[in-house]
């Protein structure tokens, strides 16, 4: 484990909205980073971030150390050399490759360059070799930062629970339907009237980017380029009227013939290299797999791990791929504000950012 003698400073844009407060709040009690700005709207700026936000997290109140910091317009400047974007898809597109070329190491949540050859879509249990990437993305696009992304909400705890039988047996096809929490559509999200007594069986882009974001996370580094996972992928998404944390109902064929306690094995076993270096946001284990029939449930699992590790239960064969399960990760904690942590945290480790 490294340590800090001084933290670093670090910024957060967006930081009024759902996975800004996540941020805000994780940050509170980071060992390694130290707020130093956020920015938000325009119709916000100038205010101080106490009056500005509407704190929607349980905790009953922002902690004080953001409360007085001035609420920055998108685009102002500022000295942190580390920042974490959880801006709209539409602005971020805009303002990160702006910062990047500023020479800050931005760490987005946004879609926008997700896809981009050049930019890594980490997962640091999984693919922290992809860091790789950004030699070539400072060369090509002659940036002194760097761009760094985590994947959709939904995305994370289905490639974290591939990650293990891609390993262990190959996977060679996927078929998922989620079922999301509203908090996943930032705020207000979904209106109460909507949902309640519902399930909406849309998400906008939301299978998409399940289906081409797992392939590039499982995907091989080499000669700085990702060839993307040969998994046939197929999703559906469906939105629920749960507060936080996303379950997927997942089904997959393996590379070769295995049983349920196989697969329990593989997850059961698996340390990646945020455990091997105990990174401050990583979960130890980073996946819980529970035997109990009605388990997981978002109300009842959902800060596993402080929220970071992802919980597995219902493992039984399926008559149709061979193996079936249910997974559960908290969307605005593993599959937002603390997956860009912890990807800032593998870099910081590595010596590439701070
Ligand atoms: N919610 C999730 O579970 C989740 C998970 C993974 C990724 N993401 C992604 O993370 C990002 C943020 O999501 P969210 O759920 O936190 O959204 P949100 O609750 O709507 O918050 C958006 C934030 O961006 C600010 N903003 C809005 N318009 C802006 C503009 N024109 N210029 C600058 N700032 C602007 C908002 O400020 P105001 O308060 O002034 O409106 C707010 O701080 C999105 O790209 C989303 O796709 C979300």
């Amino acid at each position: 484990m490294i340590s800090h003698n001084k933290r670093i400073p670090v910024a957060v844009l967006g930081a009024t909205g759902m996975v800004g407060q996540r941020f805000i709040e994780m940050l509170s009690r980071h060992p390694w980073f130290e707020l130093a700005a956020v920015t938000g709207s325009e119709r916000r700026a100038g205010q101080r971030y106490g009056e500005a936000v509407t704190w929607r997290l349980p905790s009953s109140a922002p902690p004080p150390a953001a409360l007085e910091l001035p609420l920055l317009p998108p685009d102002a400047e500022f000295d942190a050399p580390i920042v974490f974007s959880a801006l709209p898809t539409d602005v971020a597109t805009e303002i990160e490759p702006l910062l990047a070329a500023r020479g800050h190491a931005v760490f987005s949540n946004a879609s926008s360059y997700r896809m981009a050859s050049d930019v890594p879509l980490m997962i640091p249990e999984i693919n922290g070799d992809h860091a790789g990437l950004i030699a070539r993305q400072r060369r090509e696009r002659g940036w002194p930062g760097m761009l760094i992304t985590n994947p959709n909400c939904s995305t994370i705890q289905i490639a974290l629970a591939l990650k293990p039988l891609a390993d262990s047996f190959g996977v060679k096809r996927m078929q998922v339907t989620t079922l999301q929490a509203i908090s996943g559509a930032g705020y207000p999200g979904v209106a109460s009237y909507d949902i309640l007594d519902n399930v909406v069986p849309y998400i906008s882009q939301e299978e998409e980017k399940i289906e081409r974001e797992t392939q590039k996370i499982l995907g091989r580094f080499e000669d700085e380029a990702i060839t993307p996972a040969p998994i046939v992928a197929s999703a559906q998404c469906t939105r629920v009227a749960v507060r936080e944390g996303h379950l997927a109902c997942v089904s997959v064929e393996l590379g070769r013939d295995a049983q349920s306690a196989d697969l329990i094995a593989a997850w059961r076993a698996f340390r990646a290299e945020p455990q091997e270096r105990k990174l401050p946001t990583a979960p130890d284990p980073a996946i819980i797999v529970r035997e109990e029939a009605d388990r997981p449930q978002p109300l009842r699992d959902r800060d596993a791990g402080n929220g970071m590790a992802i919980v597995i239960g219902r493992v039984r064969p399926c008559a149709l791929l061979g193996h079936k399960f249910i997974v559960l990760g908290h969307n605005t904690v593993r599959g937002a504000a603390g997956a860009s942590l912890l990807n800032a945290e593998l870099l910081v480790a590595q010596g590439i950012v701070g």
